[in-house]
């Protein structure tokens, strides 16, 4: 028996979803729920066996469907998980999981308290990358973790194209980064100091950069911003992990296509390449139709409380960036010639569906 699923939020990931759904053969596509008409339109064409409506509340009152996922922006969130538990659904959520603090504390509480499945779709904790250098770490090749050494800029999301409900770049991006991080110290962050840099004239920072430690004594820095060569005539984008303990270290990077790992621990050094897989939503809806199959939720699977966690730590670094002076550099012209680009870039870093003809 296929799971019926109902997706909700058909815009760039509601389509990445929609089509690992429909590779994975332990599904059903019944529903794609979207408020935007053209939107819809595309839904039709891309999911004939679906039924494509405009009222998420026919999915919740179907007694068939299963699993919801929430790919709305997040200012539709918290009331789609109230419905959803209320129903007995399972959730596959998008992040942030709500758009307040408290809304997403709220959240983790109904889920957590009811008899259902859910997950996060903190995509990071299922890269093949980061679990093979959480090996690495736990294998003793690196001496004793010390150092951890992040940074993710790219010509992505502009200021004010969408995704208002999710922040700052340092909280719609940042926060993946921010949940990596204490994923891999495995403890809570204990100290952190954050310098931002406001960018063509708009008022929230669009690059950060944070250092600090952990409970456990592990050292950090963070860097993120949507701010790398957005009129450059060829783009590119800047994104690694490194991780450096008392012996050896490793280190990855990728180029949203391939992955490579270089590990340099104390009896081995290797360089490993493999396809980078995206944003890894395969490996989610599989460990949930896995948690569905035998009863028993898959460990795997991020939870609503590593994005909350995740959520309130990056929220709390862009308030100690406001703290430190928080230059202001470029012009709204600027601003206004990327939106501009942007709507004609034919293929360009997270661009979303609804603003851009192009994709
Ligand atoms: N996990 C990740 O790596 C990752 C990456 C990008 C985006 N996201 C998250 O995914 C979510 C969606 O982002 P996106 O880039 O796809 O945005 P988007 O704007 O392209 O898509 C959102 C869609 O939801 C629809 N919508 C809004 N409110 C609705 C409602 N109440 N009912 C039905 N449809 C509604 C909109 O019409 C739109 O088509 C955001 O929360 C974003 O932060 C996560």
């Amino acid at each position: 028996m296929k799971i019926p699923v109902g997706i909700i939020g058909f815009g760039r990931m509601g389509r990445y979803y929609l089509k690992e759904f429909q590779k994975n053969v332990a599904y059903e596509v019944a529903y794609i729920c979207d408020l935007d008409a053209e939107s819809r339109e595309v839904a039709q064409k891309m999911a004939p066996e679906a039924q494509v409506i405009s009222d998420d509340q026919l999915i919740f009152n179907d007694k068939r469907v299963q699993v919801v996922a929430l790919t709305t922006t997040a200012n539709a969130r918290l009331a789609q998980i109230q419905k959803a538990v209320a129903a007995g659904k399972h959730i596959i959520a998008e992040k942030p999981i709500a758009d307040t603090i408290d809304h997403e504390w709220e959240a983790v509480k109904l889920v957590e308290e009811a008899p259902i499945l859910s997950t996060a779709n903190m995509y990071l904790q299922n890269a093949w990358y980061h679990h093979l250098m959480r090996e690495v770490v736990e294998s003793a090749e690196l001496g004793e973790l010390a150092i951890m050494r992040i940074c993710h800029m790219t010509p992505g999301l502009a200021p004010g194209e969408g995704h208002e409900s999710e922040g700052p770049s340092f909280h719609d991006c940042g926060m993946h980064y921010v949940n990596l991080a204490r994923w891999y110290a495995r403890c809570e962050y204990k100290t952190w100091h954050a310098q931002g840099v406001c960018m063509w004239d708009w008022k929230d920072p669009w690059w950060i950069q944070v250092h600090g430690t952990f409970e456990s004594g592990v050292v950090y820095d963070i860097t993120q911003g949507f701010v790398y060569g957005q009129l450059a005539k060829n783009q590119t984008h800047n994104s690694y992990v490194e991780l450096i303990g008392t012996k050896g270290f490793c280190r990855m990077t990728h180029d949203f296509k391939t992955a490579v790992v270089e590990i340099h621990g104390v009896t081995e050094t290797q360089r490993i390449e493999r396809p980078y897989g995206g944003k890894n939503i395969d490996r989610l809806i599989t460990e949930m139709a896995d948690s569905i199959e035998k009863g028993v939720r898959n460990p795997l699977m991020p939870s609503f409380r590593d994005s909350a966690m995740a959520s309130g730590y990056a929220w709390k670094m862009i308030e100690d960036a406001r703290k430190n002076a928080l230059p202001s550099i470029g012009t709204h012209e600027e601003l206004e010639e990327i939106w501009e680009h942007r709507r004609n870039l034919k293929d360009g870093y997270g661009l979303l569906p609804r603003l851009n003809k192009n994709v």
